[in-house]
């Protein structure tokens, strides 16, 4: 048996959807551990692109389980809507190929109405949320007042628990936002629809894995977001509302550390970010600009242009540190193609010292001017690249230098957002 968790080490979209799906053919099981239908994980097979933002990127392959774990938070309209999609593509054809944790938390009407009323009240101020309710959901988890899985297929609880948090969802729905209050009973009609139609799928899923897990499956462990999203260690308030580090594998999805034997982090070649929030080594010019143009650096959730600018090693670092991360994959290596000088900021300057940590506080991460080291481009498409001695020298010697910056192997690179256009220096398994 072996493990693998994979996570994002930037803001997000760094292409752990496509490092899981060319990954998945060596394991039996995928597992998502956090977050909900913030996520949008593009995966391109065959010339055809399928964007998955709660079924893990596992479902391409029939004889694959995918798990939803206990760690996320459910929209039951999305999750069908995103079932019946795959079905129409003649893919998730057997319902054996998704199990979804009876503990999971499920994405109720008010916590979009909470949501995106909250930005709007912020004005300025707001985080840039994707608007799909994921805060709200896991603050009433915090709060004991969640909505599980396990309640949409128990009518009675269903009918209790929904009734309790709506005397406070109400209040603020019509005090603070002004709109008109949910009703109960049509929330529960409603709902418990979702649960009979979702009911072949749910069950004890920390059981299941464990049994696999046991059985000497290899398990892969998909992380949503990115390190600098994580509730803790994110550049907050400009975060996601869970932990998505490795470590939260364990968590949300009920195995023991000790299970866990790989860590593999993906990192984008340059970064982006969507959303609000610090981001040191952001191109406002047309380098930027390019980036997001060549790169396609639009949400795959919600499509708002992502913002770009050069790979951040302190960024990378504090993924490395946090994350214990034993591998890198590097993606969309072939976006830098054509652009010479290529920068990678290596620390910080502040107040006229040299930082080599990510502020905690993200006024102090706004301020911080980025110390760049140059490297040498290349001119060569990398696209049709499938081993590391196909790569340009310069190419190489910028893979290299992040290992060697980071102390951390790079066990793939992706040139292409094609299965093929993949570069496995080391298996996962
Ligand atoms: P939320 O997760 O919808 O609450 O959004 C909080 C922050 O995380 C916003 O800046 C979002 O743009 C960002 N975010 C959430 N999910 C993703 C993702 O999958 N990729 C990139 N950014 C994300």
């Amino acid at each position: 048996m072996s493990t693998l968790v994979i996570i994002g080490t930037q803001w997000g979209d760094e292409g752990k959807g496509k490092i899981v799906d060319l990954l998945t053919k060596r394991a039996h099981v995928v597992v998502r551990f956090q977050g909900g239908n913030n996520a949008g994980h593009t995966l391109k097979v065959g010339g055809e692109q399928i964007i998955v933002h709660l079924i893990p990127s596992g479902i391409l392959y029939p004889e694959t389980l995918n798990i939803i774990g206990n760690g996320l938070v459910v929209d039951p309209a999305v999750l069908l809507e995103e079932k019946e999609g795959l079905r129409k593509k003649g893919r998730f054809q057997k319902d054996e190929q998704l199990l979804i944790s009876d503990r999971a938390h499920v994405i109720m009407p008010y916590h979009k109405i909470v949501d995106q009323g909250r930005e709007k009240l912020l004005g300025k101020a707001k985080i840039g949320t994707t608007g799909r309710g994921i805060g709200p959901a896991y603050e009433d988890k915090a709060s004991r007042m969640g909505i599980r899985m396990i309640d949409l297929i128990r009518p009675k609880s269903l009918q209790q628990r929904v009734s309790r948090a709506l005397v406070e969802k109400n209040c603020i729905i019509e005090h603070c936002f002004k709109l008109p209050p949910l009703n109960a009973d049509r929330i529960v009609e409603e709902y418990a629809e979702y649960g009979r139609k979702l009911a072949v799928h749910i069950t004890d899923t920390s059981a299941v894995l464990q049994a696999r897990i046991e059985k000497g499956n290899h398990v892969l462990f998909e992380g949503a977001q990115g390190t600098l999203l994580d509730i803790d260690h994110g550049t907050y308030p400009f975060v996601t509302s869970s932990s998505v580090l490795a470590g939260n594998a364990c968590c949300g999805a009920g195995i023991s550390p000790n299970r866990v034997d790989k860590i593999w982090g993906v990192v984008k070649a340059y970064s982006t970010r969507v959303g609000e929030g610090g981001f040191p080594t952001e191109l406002t010019d047309e380098l930027g600009t390019r980036l997001r143009e060549v790169g396609a650096e639009y949400g795959a959730t919600t499509g708002r242009p992502r913002r770009c600018g050069w790979l951040d090693l302190v960024i990378l670092g504090h993924s490395v540190r946090l994350n214990g991360l034993t591998g890198l994959a590097v993606t969309k290596l072939d976006v830098l193609t054509g652009i010479s000088p290529i920068k990678i900021a290596t620390a910080y300057m502040s107040n006229g010292k040299v930082l080599e940590r990510v502020p905690s506080n993200v006024a102090d991460l706004e301020k911080v001017a980025p110390r760049y080291s140059e490297l040498p481009g290349w001119d060569e498409p990398l696209g049709e690249c499938r081993s590391f001695e196909d790569l340009p020298s310069n190419a190489k010697h910028y893979v290299n230098t992040i290992e060697n910056l980071t102390g951390v192997p790079v066990t793939l690179v992706s040139v292409g957002p094609a299965r093929e256009q993949s570069i496995i220096r080391k298996a996962p398994f």
